[in-house]
This record gives structure tokens, C-alpha cells and sequence, in this order.
């Protein structure tokens, strides 16, 4: 069995996997991987890690893509993120240069995209039980999809998107919901979500209110059920 098949000191789980996959030997199996891994600083390949980096010692120009789970996700990923989204969104530099949770809504995982080992794009998702009419359904919350200037007008938000999508339906989750203002909701609807006519009502700071004005509700149905019909109560607040 490879030494580090278990993790070794400091080695990321997936890592020797990574390797085998590959077809690859594992050259730093003799030394910890954060002082001296050649393969993470030479191999220009590397496109999907199965870890994250955290560095920024890989070249290759391409897009990694990462979920992180927020329950492990580290003080340096958490600052690296929120400074792609002070990038992005301009007018929510004061809320992110503090936090990534609007109103107190955390994500339970993030997908981050990074080019040559900087974050260039994210989506969080909000996992929540919520009520719409009579039925309670779990939703996959679309909450910060942001990506940096520099790399707009290429997908990243539409691939950041479906990989949302994808890991909220192997979570076993049924349905996405996301708000937005009405001049997304063509960039939005091209990505699959469809717009809902119904009232959304919030609970945040001890009062119950509607969702900030000039936003709408769309939905992406991951399975085969309907999302349910009428007013939805978010059990929370928004994100
Ligand atoms: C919205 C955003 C994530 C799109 O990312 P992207 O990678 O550039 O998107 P894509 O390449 O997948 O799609 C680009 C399309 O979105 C449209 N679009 C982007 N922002 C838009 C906006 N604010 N209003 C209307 N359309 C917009 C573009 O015009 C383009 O349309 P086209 O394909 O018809 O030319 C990105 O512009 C961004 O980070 N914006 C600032 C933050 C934001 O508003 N996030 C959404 C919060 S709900």
C-alpha cells in the first residue's frame, strides 16, 4: 500500500488516488507534500483537483473547479473568496469585507474557480427546508455567483452553475431556488431556471417581511417532481 494511501502528515485525502488515476507514481512519497511535491509545481495538466490547493505554485492557465464544504473550509479559502466577490459585486463590498452569509445565511458548500491558483469565480449554495403552499421541500439556494470581471462573457457563471446543480442533486436535493433582479432573469432562464409567480416572505431579525423589492423567485426542478405551486415562506432569511 502507498505510504500516504491514508493521508500521511499534511497529505490532502485524494491525493495518492490523484496520482494512481493517472497512471502516475507518486514522487513525493517520501517527503511532506507541502515542502517539496514536484508534481504539484511541474505538472502543467492539472485541470480538476481533487483537493484544494491553497497555493498558487501551479502555472497551468486553465480553470480548476472546487466544492467546499463550508462546515472545513479555512480562514485563508473563506478570505480568498470574499475577495473575488469585493471584485465582483462592487455595491456589497462593506457586507463582504466581513462575511460571505447575507442576512446570516451561510452556504453548505461553495463551488470556487480558480485560474493559475487564484479564485476567479464562485457560487455558494444555501441547503434549506422551506415551505411553498402546503409542502415542505428542501431547496439548493443559488447565494453569491459571482465571477471577476476579467473573466466574464465565457460560461464560468453557467459552469459554475451546473456544478452547483449537479452536486445539490447528488446530495439528493430536488430543487434550486434562487432570486435575483428581473434583468437576470434571461441570463438565468439560458441556464435552465424558470422564473415563479409567487410571494416570497423572509424571517430575519425578529421581523417577517418579503424578499427586498425588484427581486424575483426561479426554480430548477433536479429530479422528477414539480416544484409545489403557491407562496413560499423561506423559514429564515434570505440569501
Ligand atoms: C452574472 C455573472 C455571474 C455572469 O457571469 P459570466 O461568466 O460572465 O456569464 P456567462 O458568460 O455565463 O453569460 C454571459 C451573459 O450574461 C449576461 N449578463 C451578465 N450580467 C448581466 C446583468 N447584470 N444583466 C443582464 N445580463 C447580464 C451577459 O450579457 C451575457 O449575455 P449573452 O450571452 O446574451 O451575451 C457575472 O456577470 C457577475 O459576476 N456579475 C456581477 C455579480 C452578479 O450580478 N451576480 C448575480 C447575482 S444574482
Amino acid at each position: 500500500m502507498h505510504a500516504h494511501a491514508n493521508g500521511g502528515v499534511g497529505m490532502p485525502p485524494g491525493y495518492p488516488q490523484w496520482h494512481a488515476k493517472r497512471g502516475m507514481p507518486c514522487p513525493c512519497h517520501s517527503v511532506p507534500p507541502d515542502v517539496s511535491c514536484r508534481c504539484r509545481q511541474s505538472d502543467a495538466r492539472i485541470v480538476e483537483l481533487p483537493w484544494s490547493r491553497g497555493g498558487s505554485v501551479v502555472k497551468d492557465n486553465r480553470l480548476a473547479f472546487e466544492i467546499i464544504d463550508e462546515a472545513k473550509i479555512t480562514p485563508a479559502q473563506d478570505a480568498e473568496i470574499r475577495a473575488l466577490l469585493f471584485e465582483a459585486f462592487p455595491d456589497g463590498r462593506t457586507s463582504f469585507a466581513e462575511t460571505r452569509h447575507w442576512h446570516g445565511s451561510a452556504p453548505q458548500y461553495s463551488v470556487v474557480a480558480r485560474r493559475a491558483g487564484r479564485v476567479v469565480g464562485n457560487a455558494g449554495i444555501v441547503v434549506r427546508d422551506v415551505r411553498s403552499g402546503e409542502t415542505a421541500v428542501r431547496v439548493a439556494g443559488i447565494q453569491n455567483l459571482g465571477v471577476h470581471p476579467h473573466e466574464r462573457g465565457k460560461n464560468l457563471g453557467g459552469k459554475l452553475l451546473e456544478k452547483g446543480v449537479a452536486e445539490a442533486r447528488r446530495r439528493g436535493i430536488a430543487f434550486g431556488l434562487l432570486f435575483c433582479v428581473p434583468q437576470l432573469e434571461r441570463y438565468y432562464a439560458s441556464n435552465g431556471w424558470k422564473k415563479i409567480d409567487a410571494s416570497v416572505t423572509m424571517h430575519y431579525q425578529g421581523q417577517t417581511c418579503p424578499i427586498p423589492g425588484k427581486n424575483i423567485a426561479m426554480v430548477q426542478e433536479l429530479t422528477d417532481r414539480r416544484f409545489p405551486g403557491g407562496d413560499i415562506d423561506l423559514a429564515g432569511a434570505d440569501w
